[in-house]
């Protein structure tokens, strides 16, 4: 385990553990790009990046990538209680592009409930592209609520609410380079 003198001063007493170093993350999303660059050769795919929480996996992934893409992003909420949704989701920015016979695909943070991602799949769907794939960071399997098609996966990870790396509370610790459990008293649960 990693020591929390990598975390700033300022959140280390919120921090319950360092679940992903930034050196791993890296290291992850070579391979995933890799495996994009060998799927997607010949083809420009649209990386569509869901904001906030996936800003820094959609820059990161963009910059290793040798094929050529083009970035867009979207903006949902899902309405529930601070760390669950609820499935009823509302499209706060839309594409600024048209996707029909695009390649299109979908950047992610996390993975959790699936019931944002799968309103957005179905939604990116209806408008004829060429193809939707998913790559998501991180994927909570033990809390999924739809079977979704997730192509690209960078780690699973326990039920644990994790912040970092785009991953927000509160719209707070998004910068933290690691991505870090929070002490259940941060979040109230
Ligand atoms: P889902 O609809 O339940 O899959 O939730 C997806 C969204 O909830 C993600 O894109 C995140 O914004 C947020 N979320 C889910 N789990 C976590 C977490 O552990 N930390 C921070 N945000 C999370």
């Amino acid at each position: 385990m990693a020591d929390l003198d990598l975390i700033p001063t300022v959140f280390r007493d919120d921090v319950q553990a360092i679940v992903l170093e930034e050196a791993e993350i890296d290291a992850r999303l070579d391979e995933l790009a890799a495996e994009v660059d060998r799927d997607y050769a010949g083809r420009q795919p649209l990386l569509v990046g869901v904001l906030k929480g996936a800003i820094f996996v959609m820059a990161d992934l963009a910059r290793r990538l040798t094929v050529s893409s083009a970035m867009d992003f979207m903006a949902c909420s899902s309405y529930g209680s601070a760390t669950r949704s609820s499935g009823v989701v509302r499209i706060l920015k839309d594409l600024d592009s048209d996707i029909e016979r695009r390649d299109v695909l979908i950047v992610e943070d996390i993975v959790d409930s699936g019931l944002t991602l799968d309103y957005l799949i179905k939604n990116l769907r209806s408008r004829n592209p060429a193809s939707v794939e998913v790559l998501s960071l991180l994927t909570k399997p033990s809390r999924r609520e739809v079977d979704l098609p997730i192509r690209y996966v960078g780690f699973e990870v326990p039920d644990v609410f994790v912040v970092g790396y785009g991953l927000d509370y509160a719209e707070r610790y998004r910068g933290l380079r690691h991505i870090v459990s929070l002490r259940p008293e941060v979040y109230g649960s």
